[in-house]
């Protein structure tokens, strides 16, 4: 047996190990709000105590408590293993069972360094969104994983691993639950108090859920969006050409926009405040250009729109500089949006105009209220800008950041008389319409062999797939499936695989179920070497109750409930995913949200042939009911195609009323 092999079999080891330094060259996590009495304190320290023998428990506490006075939580940082954690060949995995062979795959992908945001404090991305909430989880969740049989399943509650229980083959291996609370147990701050003491913790969408797959699923949602945004304000536009998109943001999420736009071949203008973030993008050759004068910046973007070159220009200043200058220079702009952080307005998520970035950290530290007062401001400058420029026509939409919130409470012109705001979020107006409705969504799948030639071979297999079901595709689904297939002819050059050998492609249930289940074949002929892992992220028309986001294009009231996230999750499981996990906040925060999601590994076999017929086909057509209930006329269309394709579905279709006879009632 390897030494890794080994010591993950150790699990939690025996005597406590040598001290651990941190890692001082990458990032760590910030330290948390200090919300506990001190009575929790010693609670806190007490459960965590609860993973080691009597025999360490004197000197862990100390540690344990110095911990959480320096980080606000209990990592148990010496327990950090020594080995990369990292994808690696399924074989090289310790296993009984192959399926949790590949979800200790997926599990140490999500905490690779070059892919997880805090790897030390076990954190993928989105600030706090953890995979364990302490190593001692980690290496208790491994041994489990490579000890276990088919005839077992794990489960682990908010990333603690609560043990193997009996089960059978077709029941999934690991079920998850993260941040599960009473609901008015759900505000940030419950977070940070049963975070901090070891209860819960907030899983994002595909950190808790051991599905992510780095930048990749970024770029694709962020290209189907501005391509749909094209077409939206030009009905013969094939794609971005010969427009300019206007945004802001180089960062986590923000900085896929000016790769996502040059693949949809359309001239991107960007800002961003914060040099480090622009020249990093810059050279990882996400940005092409980088530009301190306005001007000069601008001209270039003119000829490029005129010559319909696909370019990505970064202006190193303000937002509101950039769009003020745009307008006196009477240039006009296709499409506008923004993805400054302003989900968190007031502590580095956005800067305001007129200080340089250095003079705004100094002020947010040392005059936190004059520091909202210049955001505030600089909104509503911000907000005058847009208003102009969509005036002069440009097309402008919320990115999911709060933006247009963030506007309204800074007392922006952003409200139409009838109190909604001027302008859509994505979802709305694109997303929701072009995409969810009609079952389209993040697919992805993971080569378990970690072999880029595998991943070449499934990219063929799903373009030649996507290609035959476009010849007999209604009008309405042709130009997503066509941007699908430009999408995964040119992956392979965008070079966008970090970590894990994934892929990720837009696909409605026809779609995902014929791409895996020829997948399924080339792993039985040995065409594909080893099983693939299938999934999704959260940003799905199933799966993500989310009034804010995914959710937001169902009017019928249903968008604050629920049911379809937790429907999803339960029907998978029986189904045959490999694991299911649903979680409590992913995306837009704590208590905003209801996500659930699914892993299935196929591995070739007549078994993964029915499960993932039987689940995808579920996993999708659940969402789109949903949707077609709430009088979505896209949904409509496709639920009865999926009847049609599947005459063992029968879906109530709603019945639609005049709307005079709504509006001639009185109360
Ligand atoms: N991409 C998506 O599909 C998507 C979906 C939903 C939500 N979002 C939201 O988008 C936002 C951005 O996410 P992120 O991960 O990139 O965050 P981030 O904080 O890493 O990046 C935001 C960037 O904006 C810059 N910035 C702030 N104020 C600025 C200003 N006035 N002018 C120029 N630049 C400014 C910051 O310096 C920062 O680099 C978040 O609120 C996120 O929730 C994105």
């Amino acid at each position: 047996m390897t030494d890794f092999k080994k010591a993950i079999t150790n699990g939690i080891p025996n005597e406590i190990p040598n001290k651990r330094e941190l890692n001082p060259n990458i990032s760590h996590a910030p330290k948390r709000k200090d919300l506990l009495t001190i009575e929790e304190k010693k609670l806190a320290v007490k459960n965590a105590l609860r993973y080691f023998p009597k025999k360490m428990h004197q000197q862990l506490a100390n540690e344990f408590v110095k911990e959480l006075k320096e980080y606000g939580r209990i990592y148990m940082y010496r327990f950090m293993p020594n080995y990369s954690l990292k994808a690696r060949h399924i074989d090289d995995f310790p296993y009984k069972s192959k399926q949790a062979a590949a979800i200790q795959l997926m599990l140490s992908n999500n905490l690779d360094h070059a892919i997880a945001q805090h790897p030390e404090e076990l954190i993928t991305y989105g600030g706090n969104g953890s995979v364990f909430q302490n190593w001692a989880q980690y290496l208790l969740c491994m041994q489990y994983l490579s000890e276990m049989s088919d005839e077992q399943t794990l489960v682990i509650y908010s990333g603690h691993p609560m043990g193997l229980f009996p089960s059978d083959k077709n029941a999934p291996r690991v079920v998850v639950t993260n941040g599960m609370m009473i609901p008015n147990y759900s505000k940030p701050n419950d977070w940070e108090r049963f975070n901090a003491l070891g209860v819960t913790q907030y899983g994002q969408m595909t950190a808790g859920s051991y599905m992510y797959i780095g930048p990749q699923g970024i770029v694709h949602g962020t290209n189907i969006t501005l391509l749909n945004a094209a077409r939206k304000i030009d009905p013969n536009a094939i794609d971005l050409s010969g427009k300019i998109f206007v945004t802001a943001g180089l960062g986590g999420m923000s900085g896929a926009q000016p790769k996502a736009a040059v693949i949809a071949k359309g001239v991107c203008i960007v800002a961003e405040i914060n040099p480090k973030a622009t020249y990093k993008r810059h050279q990882q050759g996400w940005v092409d250009e980088v530009y301190k004068n306005i001007d000069n910046l601008l001209d270039r973007a003119l000829v490029a729109r005129n010559k319909k070159e696909a370019v990505s220009l970064a202006y190193d200043g303000n937002i509101v500089d950039l769009l003020e200058r745009i307008i006196e220079r009477e240039i006009n702009i296709e499409i506008g949006s923004d993805q400054t952080s302003l989900h968190n307005p007031w502590a580095g998520g956005y800067y305001p105009v007129d200080l340089s970035f250095e003079d705004a950290n100094e002020m947010m530290n040392k005059n936190p209220e004059l520091f909202k007062k210049k955001v505030r401001e600089t909104l509503i400058r911000h907000l005058n800008a847009v208003n102009t420029l969509t005036e002069r026509g440009m097309y402008f939409f919320d990115y999911g950041n709060a933006f247009l919130l963030e506007c309204s409470r800074a007392g922006a012109d952003v409200l139409k008389e009838s109190g909604d705001f001027k302008y859509p979020s994505y979802v709305q107006d694109i997303m929701g319409p072009m995409c969810f409705d009609y079952g389209f969504g993040p697919f992805r799948w993971v080569c378990a062999s970690n072999d880029p030639k595998d991943l070449e071979i499934t990219d063929k297999i799903a373009c030649e797939v996507l290609e035959k079901l476009m010849r007999n595709a209604p009008d309405e689904i042709k130009s997503q499936m066509n941007d699908n297939i430009n999408w995964i002819k040119a992956a392979s050059k965008n070079n966008l695989v970090v970590g894990s050998q994934a892929r990720i492609l837009y696909a409605d249930a026809q779609g995902r179920v014929e791409i895996a289940r020829e997948f399924n074949k080339a792993i039985s002929n040995n065409i594909i070497s080893a099983p693939i892992i299938l999934g999704r992220d959260h940003h799905d028309v199933s799966g993500t109750d989310s009034p804010y986001r995914e959710t937001s294009n169902i009017y019928d009231g249903s968008q604050f409930t629920a049911d379809m996230a937790i429907q999803n999750v339960i029907g998978d499981s029986f189904r045959g995913a490999t694991w299911v996990s649903i979680h409590n906040g992913g995306g837009v925060g704590w208590g905003e949200v209801i996500n659930g999601g699914f892993g299935m590994m196929i591995d070739g076999s007549n078994d993964s042939e029915r499960k993932l017929e039987s689940m995808l086909f579920w996993d999708v057509n659940n969402g789109v009911s949903r949707r077609s209930w709430a009088r979505n006329k896209e949904a409509n269309f496709a639920i009865e195609r999926a009847m049609k394709l599947n005459p063992t579905l029968k879906v109530t279709m709603p019945n639609y009323t005049e709307d005079k006879i709504i509006d001639n009632l009185e109360f």
